[in-house]
């Protein structure tokens, strides 16, 4: 497959593997675009769960899908999704409700086409802003969003580091079910990309991982 002719670092990993803080340290060291997409899919259940659509309901779900306005908003590195017109803050995407539901709604087909286009987008949203690539984090970017992402990351942590970190950020995170729902679903299933880079974050800190990601990058760009 011939690789995508702007930059693109995709960077997928379980839950707390540490995908958000090293997407957003690569982004700013290379002025690159950050869209973290696991937030398109929590902003989604928020709507929805406003709505009063439980993710079992698979024909309301599709019927609300249908009232969402999907917008673009970028502010410093990051860009961020809107849904009709409104943003959602952290406190409301990061809530327990939505901890607990973003997995159920993130299996669902029909929920997965609605984004997929949107993040193919993000592209040209990086282009138009004077970005120099885009760095996109998720379950699926190196496998499904972007598989011929010049650069594709796999970020694994063992399941007592992720439920630490966690708890030291002071969230509520049934980390081990949402993970069980996201490697078990049938449509884009969490796993690591053929071909990607493995990175085990449990050993290292922050600064190691980055560190070892921007030396990968420049020394193969
Ligand atoms: O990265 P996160 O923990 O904020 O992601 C929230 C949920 O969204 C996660 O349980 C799985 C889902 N997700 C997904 O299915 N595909 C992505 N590319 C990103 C996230």
């Amino acid at each position: 497959m011939s690789k995508h002719p702007t930059t693109i670092i995709a960077i997928d990993g379980g839950a707390a593997t540490g995908k958000s803080s090293t997407s957003c340290a690569i982004a700013k060291s290379l002025e690159f675009l950050h869209v973290d997409t696991g937030a398109h899919y929590r902003t989604v259940t928020f709507a929805l769960n406003q709505a009063g659509i439980p993710p079992k309901d698979l024909d309301a779900v599709t019927e609300g899908l249908a009232t969402l306005n999907l917008g673009t908003s970028v502010k410093g590195q990051q860009a961020f999704l809107s849904v009709n017109g409104y943003k959602p803050n952290d406190s409301e995407i990061r809530s327990t409700s939505v901890n607990s539901l973003v997995a159920h709604f993130a299996a669902i087909p029909s929920v997965r086409k609605f984004l997929f286009e949107y993040q193919r987008e993000q592209v040209k949203v990086a282009q138009k802003k004077g970005f120099k690539g885009l760095v996109m984090e998720g379950r699926d970017i190196g496998s499904v969003i972007f598989p011929d992402a010049q650069f594709r990351f796999y970020l694994h942590a063992d399941a007592e580091t992720r439920s630490l970190r966690r708890k030291k950020q002071g969230q509520e995170d049934a980390i081990k079910q949402r993970d069980a729902i996201d490697t078990g679903r049938k449509d884009a299933p969490l796993k690591c990309p053929e071909g990607a880079i493995v990175i085990d974050t449990s050993e290292n800190t922050l600064e190691q991982v980055i560190a070892t990601l921007l030396q990968i990058i420049r020394n193969q760009d």
